[in-house]
């Protein structure tokens, strides 16, 4: 049986995202210069970060972007938090809501502010090695491949349907930081295509996968 709606087949004409990071935002970096390529049509209306020195801020204010800094810390809870980031991404009429690298559990009010209008990108083979550092759980652990996962964002820590993944094999020679920064290439490649693949619509969510019209 199924246990989510299916999306409606032509979703998210709205094409304004709102991008949420915690850190050096090279992701962020590849959303912008898709959309400056015309790889993506898009617009990013706002970045938010929770960190106040996310460096990917200032790649953000270079590009023209708008920025927002809300520090968890001045909240009373991960709900007032959310809220408030709820609140600056309804501001400006954000459609899709892009997690590049925001290292911080989202409420289950929060998901369900934007019903199957948030992704996230996570640097494993979904739905292998969730949580921190999963390019170091990959590579401790032997796995011969891994790679990256993008997918919908639910309530469940890096959990929810699977739009698009890149394998990445592992080498001998590996060390787990060389081997993340041959699945980052691969994260910058697949990101900008799985929020193209979410706006042009036409896909539909059966149970817990992600499915593609023909
Ligand atoms: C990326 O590798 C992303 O996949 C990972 O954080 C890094 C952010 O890099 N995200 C997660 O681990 C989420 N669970 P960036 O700031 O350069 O885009």
């Amino acid at each position: 049986m199924s246990s989510r709606k299916a999306a409606p087949a032509k979703a998210a004409a709205n094409r304004r995202l709102g991008v949420l990071i915690s850190g050096r935002g090279s992701n962020l970096q590849a959303i912008t210069d898709a959309i400056a390529e015309q790889r993506l049509d898009a617009e990013i209306a706002v970045v938010i970060s929770n960190r106040r020195d996310a460096p990917g801020l200032e790649r953000a204010r270079r590009a023209g972007i708008e920025t927002v800094a809300l520090r968890h810390t001045d909240y009373g809870s991960r709900e007032a938090f959310d809220a408030a980031m709820v609140g600056e991404l309804r501001q400006r009429d954000v459609g899709l809501v892009c997690l590049a690298g925001f290292m911080r559990l989202l409420s289950g009010s929060f998901v369900a502010a934007f019903p199957n209008a948030i992704l996230n990108i996570h640097p494993s083979l979904l739905p292998a090695f969730v949580g921190l550092d999963a390019q170091r759980q990959a590579w401790e652990h032997g796995v011969k491949v891994s790679g990256a996962t993008v997918h919908i964002v639910t309530p469940e820590l890096d959990d929810g349907p699977i739009v698009r993944q890149a394998v990445v094999p592992v080498l001998p020679t590996d060390s787990a930081d060389s081997l993340a920064a041959r699945i980052l290439v691969e994260e910058h490649r697949i990101y900008p295509e799985a929020i193209r693949v979410i706006l042009d619509g036409g896909w539909r969510i059966d149970g817990r996968r992600f499915v593609e019209q023909p």
